[in-house]
């Protein structure tokens, strides 16, 4: 049967509609945007995350700035969009997909530069659509190649939340389960806690129970002992950033459990959108790794669990490096070996 998914990002005549992440999974609400500056602070506050959904809701956080702009010429016009474009680039830095997509916006415009600027409004809105509905087709094609990792009765570990919720549809690095679901196959799936914000219990854990897939919550601390008594045979997760030497930025935890994997003898996979390949980014080195509030930490969902004053070190990301993972999953097939090679023939194909 196929699965039916929330909607995490839409948009409908003039409004931004993200489900705020941050209250689930007590409570399932949309958030109704039509400012610039509530799109910034939804992404920044991880109202919507997960790489490809938070490009979306970038896209359309412009789209809601242009619509207000008024119509003059284009040079006017267009100065006010980038301004826009530079704020919206500001609310996160590691994932690239945020980028990509204003990126894609800002091509648009310049592509549509000769029309009037109501008109370029609308084509905005249009491009702002397209990425939304090419990330569910992408998303779609990760899970199908994915399946074929996968055979039915296994036992998989996975970190964070690359589900429905964080794209269009479907998820990254989920896709195959959703899909082995489809099939009738039954899958144990480990979901990661993931400290100190849980993605892995408010979400995936969640995501998953009301897909009816078989999911298993663990803490972040557990993964070794999963991975030692042989009940996890593979990891899947997403990423927010690979480099054009395939080293993978995703959630923080994400490197150990590469390490954990090589110990154990068990295939690492990353499940990555070529909007999530970073071609202009050498290696990991460079990518840039978001340094979150020390709150997250000290105080997690309001309680205080660390003495007042404390230092703290939060990184919401590390990089995996490449030779550690045994295939990266894109929407045009699996890749292995020599990431250099076949991620520049990836975009030549
Ligand atoms: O800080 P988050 O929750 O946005 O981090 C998200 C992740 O690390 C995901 O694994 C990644 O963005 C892929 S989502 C398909």
């Amino acid at each position: 049967m196929e699965q039916t998914f929330l909607q995490s990002v839409t948009y409908d005549n003039g409004t931004l509609y993200i489900l705020d992440q941050t209250l689930l999974p007590a409570v399932t609400e949309f958030l109704e945007i039509t400012k610039v500056e509530d799109a910034w602070d939804a992404i920044k506050q991880l109202k919507v995350r997960g790489a490809p959904a938070i490009g979306i809701a970038a896209a359309y956080g412009l789209v809601l700035a242009a619509n207000k702009a008024p119509e003059v010429d284009f040079s006017s016009f267009y100065k006010n969009f980038k301004e826009n474009l530079e704020y919206l680039a500001s609310s996160r830095p590691t994932a690239v997909n945020l980028f990509w997509a204003l990126q894609r916006m800002d091509e648009r415009a310049l592509a549509e530069k000769d029309q009037p600027v109501a008109l370029i409004k609308k084509k905005l809105e249009e491009e702002a659509h397209q990425i939304r509905k090419e990330d569910e087709e992408v998303c779609r094609m990760i899970g199908i190649h994915g399946l074929a990792l996968l055979k039915d009765g296994m036992g998989v570990l996975t970190h964070c939340n690359a589900g429905g919720i964080a794209t269009a549809r479907y998820g990254t690095a989920l896709a195959p389960f959703y899909l082995a679901k489809e099939k009738g196959w039954e899958l144990k799936v480990y979901a990661d806690e993931t400290r100190p914000l849980l993605q892995g219990a408010r979400l995936t854990a969640w995501e998953l129970q009301q897909a009816g897939i078989d999911v298993t919550l663990i803490t972040d601390s557990m993964a070794a002992m999963i991975m030692q008594k042989g009940m996890a045979e593979a990891v899947f997760v997403g990423c927010d950033r690979v480099a054009a030497n395939g080293d993978t930025a995703n959630k923080i935890g994400t490197y150990g459990l590469a390490l954990l994997a090589k110990a154990h003898n068990i295939p690492f996979y990353v499940a990555a959108p070529t909007s999530t390949i970073d071609m202009k980014t050498e290696s990991g080195d460079a990518i840039p790794i978001e340094m979150r509030g020390s709150e997250e930490i000290t105080h997690g969902f309001g309680k205080n669990t660390a003495p007042d004053g404390v230092k703290v070190f939060n990184p919401a990301f590390d990089v995996t490096p490449a030779e550690l993972i045994t295939a990266i999953i894109t929407e045009k097939g699996i890749i292995q070996g020599n990431y250099s090679e076949e991620l520049k023939k990836l975009f030549h194909s």
